[in-house]
C-alpha cells in the first residue's frame, strides 16, 4: 500500500539544540505539506513499544533512555513518494555516512543520537502516525 505519508520524529538532541526551525525549514523547502504536528515526550512505556522490533539490539536501552529524556517533534508529513524521498532527504542512519546537504550530516551527532527519524516504509508510516496522532489531529 502506498500512501505518500511518511511519520518522522525531530528526536530529543536536535530540540536540544534548538534545530527545530532549521530542519522543518529543510522539510518544508523539500515539499512535504505537514499533516499533523506537535511537540511531545514519549514515557519510557511509550519508546519501548515504539522501538519494540530493536528490543533484542545490544543498543535498545540506550535508545529507550535517549528517546525519552526530552520533548520530540512529532509529525506526518505528505510528499508524493514521502516515504523514500524522507529517508533521502535525512541521509544515513549514521551520520559520518550520511550525505552533504542532508539533515543528519548538517545535525547529527552519532549513529544514536542522529536527531531526525524517517520510516522506512509506507506501512510502518502510518502504523507510527497513528501511534502519535488521533485522527482528529490529522489534517
Ligand atoms: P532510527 O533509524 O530513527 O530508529 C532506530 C534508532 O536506533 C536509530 O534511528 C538510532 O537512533 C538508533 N540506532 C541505530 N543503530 C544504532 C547503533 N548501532 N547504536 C546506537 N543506536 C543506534
Amino acid at each position: 500500500m502506498r500512501t505518500d505519508r511518511t511519520f518522522t520524529m525531530l528526536k530529543p538532541d536536535a530540540v536540544e539544540k534548538g534545530h527545530i526551525g532549521a530542519i522543518l525549514e529543510k522539510i518544508n523547502a523539500s515539499g512535504f505539506r505537514i499533516v499533523a504536528m506537535k511537540l511531545t515526550q514519549m514515557t519510557t512505556a511509550d519508546a519501548k513499544e515504539f522501538y519494540a522490533v530493536h528490543s533484542e539490539r545490544p543498543f535498545y536501552g540506550e535508545l529507550v533512555e535517549y528517546m525519552t529524556r526530552g520533548p520530540i517533534v512529532a509529525a506526518i508529513l505528505e510528499k508524493e513518494n514521502a516515504v523514500e524521498d524522507f529517508r533521502t532527504l535525512i541521509g544515513a542512519t549514521n551520520p559520518a555516512d550520511a550525505a552533504e546537504g542532508t539533515i543528519r550530516k548538517l545535525y547529527a551527532a552519532s549513529i544514536g543520537e542522529n536527531a531526525v527519524h524517517g520510516s522506512d516504509s509506507d506501512e510502518n508510516a502510518a502504523i507510527e502516525g497513528a501511534f502519535h496522532f488521533a485522527g482528529r489531529e490529522m489534517f
